[in-house]
Parts: structure tokens; C-alpha cells; sequence
């Protein structure tokens, strides 16, 4: 097995409060809003063939992300695009994970932070897969999640925030343990959500296309474009509320995401199966490796 290094540990270069830094010297203090109160917005996008994938949409969603959380990345769109071409260039990665990130600091510690500084980072790596290539040929375990997503009303479900992510980690780890690859959650109404990391989606054997509607939790860049992929294949797409035993009626179900990018589900909770991947999901796999690859 190859040696995992601490991501702390690593060598090469961060962009960090406004200047590139050597990796291991992009250090915090720790007693900083964000570790403490999870005042942390961030993203996670992909870079295929040195080019990063929909760049600007992720740049866009962090300052919503972080407008939602109440406040303001010092640093435009258009800025944080071009720092990321750099830090590409620098780290020098041709297939690779770009993770930008804006945090509350120090300044109070209480939970009022009103004028906090904002600081901000971007790291980026080479990252090829983020399930085994195992468990991606096979399809995906999953088991659904103890923890619900919550509603609008009770959280900020629409920001990639850090603090949305809390129940993602439980519940991973608890299927983990029990042999399955992630979690799948429904939403506080008892309807599927999406994965811990992932959008969802099922091919009904009526050939269509469903996946939830996005109202509590991110509608993600992937999932956006998986479905502009299927309706360019004259695929009918239907987002709505779904119920778990609707799961019956589909012949093969799979989730989505700029680390997932589309990924087969052949087993939930060993009672619904789809040992075979449909033409569906093989076509949509292909064109968005097209996609992302051109
Ligand atoms: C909870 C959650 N849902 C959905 C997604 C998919 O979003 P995207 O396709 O924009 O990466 C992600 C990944 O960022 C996520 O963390």
C-alpha cells in the first residue's frame, strides 16, 4: 500500500491571505472562528488536463456561500479564478482537486464576530479518484445515514459550509465501519437527499431521468450539468420530492459531484440491487468524461 502523507506534511505552495506560501508554512492559530464556531465556506473542484472544470460557478457559489454565512471573501470572482490558474501552474498539476476556502479569524472568539478578518486560502493537489477504483468499477454500498438534512428554516443548506458537513462525517464513518462505502441521507421530510458528499440520481425504468429537488440542501455544479448532459440526450429529467421506496423503480442509481463526478450506486442496504449499470448512466458517464476532458 503507497503511504498516505498528512496533508499538513505535504510539500509545494498555498495561496494564503494574498500571497503564495511555502505549503507547510500555511499555518493558523488556534483560536480562530472558523475551527470554533465552523464559520467556514470552501470548495472543491477538479482540474482535468490542466484546465479546471466550470471554475468560475465554484468561484461565484464560495462568495454566496459565504455571503449566506455573512460575510465577505476580499477577494473578487474574477481574482480568485486567476489565482487558482497560478497555483494549477506552480503545483504543477495536470489532474488534480482545487480546495479555496475563506474562514473567520481570531479577532473574537465569542459567538458574535462581527468584524473578524476574513482570510482566505487556496490549495490544490493531484487527486485522481475519490472512491477506490474498486469500489467504482463495482458500484458503491451504501447504507442511509442516522442524521437527516435538515430544512432551509434550520440551516444555511445552500452554502458549502463546514458546519453542514458535521452530520456527512457521523454518518460516513458509521456505515464505514459497517462495510459500506458512504451514507445516503434523506431530508428532514423522509424523502432522499443525496449522498454525504454527492447529488443523486435514479434511472427509472421508464427510462427517465429523477433526482431530488434541491430545496434543503446544494444543488450541485455536477448534478447541474449531468442534467443539462441527459436533456442534450433527449432524456427526460424530473426533479422532485422522492420517497426511498421509489428506489424499486429504478434500474440503476447513481450520485454526482465535482470529487464523485458520476459514480454507480449498486447496493443499498443490500435490499435495493442494480448489479447492472444501465446505458443510461454509461452514456452520461461517458459524455461527462467528454465534457470535462475538451
Ligand atoms: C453535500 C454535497 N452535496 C453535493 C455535492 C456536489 O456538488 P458539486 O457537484 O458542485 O461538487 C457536494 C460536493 O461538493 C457536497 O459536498
Amino acid at each position: 500500500m503507497t503511504e498516505i502523507i498528512p496533508f499538513d506534511l505535504r510539500d509545494g505552495t498555498i495561496f494564503y491571505n494574498g500571497e503564495f506560501v511555502k505549503w507547510q508554512d500555511a499555518k493558523v492559530h488556534v483560536l480562530n472562528h472558523g475551527l470554533h464556531y465552523a464559520s467556514l465556506v470552501f470548495e472543491g473542484e477538479r482540474v482535468y488536463n490542466k484546465k479546471i472544470f466550470e471554475s468560475t460557478k465554484h468561484s461565484q457559489r464560495l462568495h454566496n456561500s459565504a455571503q449566506i454565512m455573512d460575510f465577505k471573501i476580499p477577494f473578487s470572482v474574477s481574482e480568485i479564478d486567476s489565482i487558482k490558474v497560478d497555483l494549477v501552474k506552480k503545483q504543477n498539476i495536470e489532474n488534480g482537486y482545487i480546495r479555496a476556502f475563506a474562514w473567520r479569524g481570531s479577532e473574537k472568539m465569542a459567538i458574535s464576530a462581527q468584524g473578524n478578518k476574513i482570510h482566505f486560502a487556496i490549495a490544490c493537489w493531484k487527486w485522481p479518484s475519490y472512491y477506490t477504483e474498486e469500489s467504482k468499477k463495482a458500484g458503491l454500498k451504501v447504507k442511509f445515514a442516522q442524521y437527516r438534512r435538515p430544512p432551509l428554516e434550520c440551516a444555511p443548506v445552500h452554502a458549502k459550509a463546514a458546519g453542514l458537513y458535521m452530520i456527512c462525517t457521523i454518518s460516513k464513518h458509521q456505515v464505514e465501519r459497517e462495510g459500506f462505502n458512504d451514507a445516503l441521507m434523506l431530508d428532514y421530510r423522509g424523502y432522499l437527499a443525496e449522498a454525504t458528499g454527492a447529488n443523486l440520481f435514479l434511472v427509472m425504468k421508464n427510462k427517465e431521468l429523477h433526482t431530488p429537488l434541491a430545496d434543503c440542501f446544494l444543488n450541485g455544479i455536477t448534478r447541474q450539468t449531468v442534467i443539462e448532459l441527459a436533456k442534450k440526450r433527449a432524456i427526460k429529467v424530473v426533479e422532485r420530492h422522492i420517497l426511498p421506496e421509489e428506489l424499486e423503480k429504478a434500474e440503476d442509481v447513481f450520485i454526482t459531484g465535482s470529487a464523485a463526478e458520476i459514480t454507480r450506486i449498486s447496493n443499498i442496504e443490500n435490499k435495493y440491487l442494480y448489479p447492472t449499470p444501465s446505458k443510461t448512466t454509461l452514456d452520461l458517464m461517458e459524455d461527462y468524461q467528454k465534457l470535462v476532458h475538451s
